[in-house]
């Protein structure tokens, strides 16, 4: 990489962390990105489930290049008939359960958890907000009141009251969901703490007790939607239908989009008393619509929710006999490689960075790393992704 641009990446791009990857992208392009030197790298995390269709995929490049030719940004959101919008959102609405009919598009994912939580609590008249431990929203303030991992939150406080954090897969826990609750929001499978699956008949659970109380489900699918999962998305899989649930990620199929959706009645009340409940400039820009839905028509032509299953499973069959692998957490293609230390996970991340591989830990989860390419993955690009990690793994 050039010397100057990496210092001005340093200097003038404000940092996130004091250890950046500092690989520099020239391109990229289905299952790799690759350095100005032409070095390759396999994309084992795809922008944190962002790129399901894989890099510079033609089908979406075409669409976002027609669209931008057409017209951008034209008018704030929810006032014109702007068709990748209504098109997109038709399609979602035919693709999801019936009660899910009204999408609200944003440009991220805490953006999408922010309008779901003051949704929550616009429909229902009360304040209190349960969400869970190691669950990870978003990083904006309200966002950020709900996520689970304390040691990112406490210097931040305060933050929204009336919060409430329960243990994932505790079914004694329920109890603590009330007629004072607002609303229940899960990831129904948990990214970030390192890929945990909802215990036999949790999320069912959870939906009845919501039921049971009033208080609105929300669905926090921003990682698990559009395929990951092995389904299209965590509430199909698990047969559980939110009140409301929250997309971004591949929602936008590369480019920045979220949202989040409802029935038409629960979504109607951020229009009244008082208008304007949520607003937003650029939400659901017509650019990021028409690549969202080129991507989603990509993903339902290809059945990549199949593709998705069959690829992990052969991730998981080809590494859990490794006697480096303690575990293999894994829904979809979403997997989570259990190492058992993280000083093994340090390690093998910067094994991993000699031999072009892309991997990544978890915000909760420092012992596992994840394997989550795009779901265009091919059966070949499996196997040889896996001779590299195994000869890494025999290294630690
Ligand atoms: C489950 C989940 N929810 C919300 C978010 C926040 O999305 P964004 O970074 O677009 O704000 C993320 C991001 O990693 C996520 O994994």
């Amino acid at each position: 990489m050039e010397k100057i641009l990496r210092k001005q990446f340093l200097e003038h791009v404000g940092q996130t962390s004091p250890s950046p990857l500092l690989i520099e992208v020239a391109k990229a392009k289905g299952s790799f990105f690759y350095t100005p030197e032409g070095k390759r790298y396999f994309d084992l995390v795809a922008g944190v489930s962002v790129s399901n269709v894989g890099h510079a995929n033609p089908h979406v490049v075409r669409a976002v290049k027609r669209q931008a030719a057409d017209y951008m940004h034209v008018m704030v959101y929810g006032e014109m008939v702007e068709s990748p919008q209504v098109r997109y959102a038709t399609l979602i609405a035919e693709h999801t359960p019936e009660g899910l009919d009204s999408v609200y598009f944003l440009n991220s994912g805490a953006e999408a958890i922010e309008g779901a939580l003051k949704l929550a609590k616009r429909y229902t008249g009360r304040s209190e907000m349960i969400s869970f431990r190691n669950a990870y929203h978003g990083s904006t303030h309200g966002a950020m009141s709900v996520m689970g991992g304390e040691e990112y939150v406490n210097a931040f406080r305060p933050l929204l009251p009336d919060v409430r954090k329960l243990n994932y897969n505790d079914f004694d826990d329920l109890q603590h969901i009330t007629r004072r609750t607002a609303c229940v929001l899960v990831e129904p499978v948990q990214g970030e703490a390192g890929v945990r699956l909802p215990a036999e008949g949790y999320l069912a659970a959870l939906r009845k007790r919501c039921t049971e109380v009033g208080a609105l489900l929300i669905f926090d699918e921003i990682q698990t939607g559009f395929g990951r999962t092995g389904e299209l998305f965590a509430m199909l899989k698990y047969g559980v239908t939110p009140d409301i649930v929250c997309f971004a990620k591949a929602l936008g199929g590369g480019m920045p989009l979220g949202g989040f959706m409802s029935s038409g009645k629960i979504m109607g009340s951020l229009t009244h008393n008082p208008v304007l409940g949520h607003i937003t400039t650029f939400g659901g820009h017509p650019v990021c619509c028409a690549a969202g839905l080129a991507a989603m028509d990509y993903i339902l032509k290809h059945n990549l929710p199949a593709a998705a299953e069959r690829r992990g499973r052969l991730y998981e069959r080809l590494l859990r006999d490794h006697p480096a692998v303690k575990e293999i957490r894994r829904c979809g293609l979403l997997l989570a490689v259990e190492l058992g230390e993280s000083e093994k996970l340090y390690r093998i991340m910067e094994l991993f960075k000699q031999e072009g591989i892309l991997s990544d830990w978890f915000l909760f989860c420092d012992t596992a790393f994840r394997i989550s390419p795009p779901l265009t993955i091919s059966e070949k690009e499996v196997r040889e992704s896996v001779e590299i990690i195994r000869r890494c793994l025999d290294r630690l």
